[in-house]
């Protein structure tokens, strides 16, 4: 009789130690679902997020008038024609612009390419940057903090010399930090495309 006892106690003892075992297990494989469960949501809402910021930009770069000086226009029978398979490439590398002509007094003061990529005025000339992320010719090198400085300061790369008219970087520079990083996303989500623009020229008065 006291032998059964032991017998039973024994048992009961490994039955409930072995169902503590199994619960904590199964707790275990539980958490580690829930874990599973609490990442891929993680993972959906940032693939949202991100998405929602890439559509975001954009609609900045499509209502900011990005493309009306960064996308090389050709000339339609009304006028300049946005040609949306060099979106927003720049001035193109193959076309080299002769000396502007000399403006004389009056309120003729700037000039414009049928591009809408190259302006001379008294700033000089300026060619419009490439805003894709080639790393070598577009914005691919750039950082979001570049980026914003560049917009905020005026500054070439934010930090070197001004950056020329007629870059309205002082409307870009009016969006909020959220908004900017848009932008800067959605450039940096584009195609890269190589397309050298060339260095801008001082005015003549300068050059003397
Ligand atoms: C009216 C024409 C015009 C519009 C509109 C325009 N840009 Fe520009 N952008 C230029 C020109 C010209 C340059 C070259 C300026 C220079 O070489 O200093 C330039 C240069 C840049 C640069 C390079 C700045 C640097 O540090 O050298 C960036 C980035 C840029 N633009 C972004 C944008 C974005 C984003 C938009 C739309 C919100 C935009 N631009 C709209 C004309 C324009």
């Amino acid at each position: 009789m006291r032998q059964h006892m032991v017998t039973h106690v024994l048992l009961t003892s490994f039955v409930v130690a072995f169902g503590a075992a199994a619960a904590a297990d199964h707790a275990r494989e539980a958490s580690g679902r829930a874990d599973d469960a609490i990442q891929d949501a993680a993972a959906a809402q940032q693939r949202k997020g991100d998405s929602n910021r890439l559509a975001r930009g954009e609609y900045l770069v499509k209502t900011m008038g990005c493309h009306d000086c960064h996308t090389p226009h050709k000339l339609g029978p009304k006028g300049p024609e946005r040609d949306m398979l060099r979106a927003l490439t720049g001035h193109p590398e193959d076309l080299e612009m002769p000396p502007p002509p000399k403006l004389g007094e009056g309120p003729w003061v700037w000039i414009g390419s049928g591009t809408m990529t190259a302006f001379a005025g008294p700033w000089g000339v300026s060619f419009t940057a490439n805003l894709t992320p080639d790393p070598e010719t577009g914005l691919g090198k750039w950082t979001e903090e570049m980026f914003m400085s560049a917009m905020r300061t005026g500054r070439h790369e934010g930090k070197g010399r001004p950056i020329l008219p007629p870059m309205p970087y002082f409307v870009v520079a009016e969006l909020s930090d959220d908004d900017m990083r848009s932008l800067f996303a959605y450039l940096h989500s584009l195609k890269p495309v190589k397309n050298r623009v060339p260095q801008p020229i001082d005015p003549p008065e300068a050059a003397r």
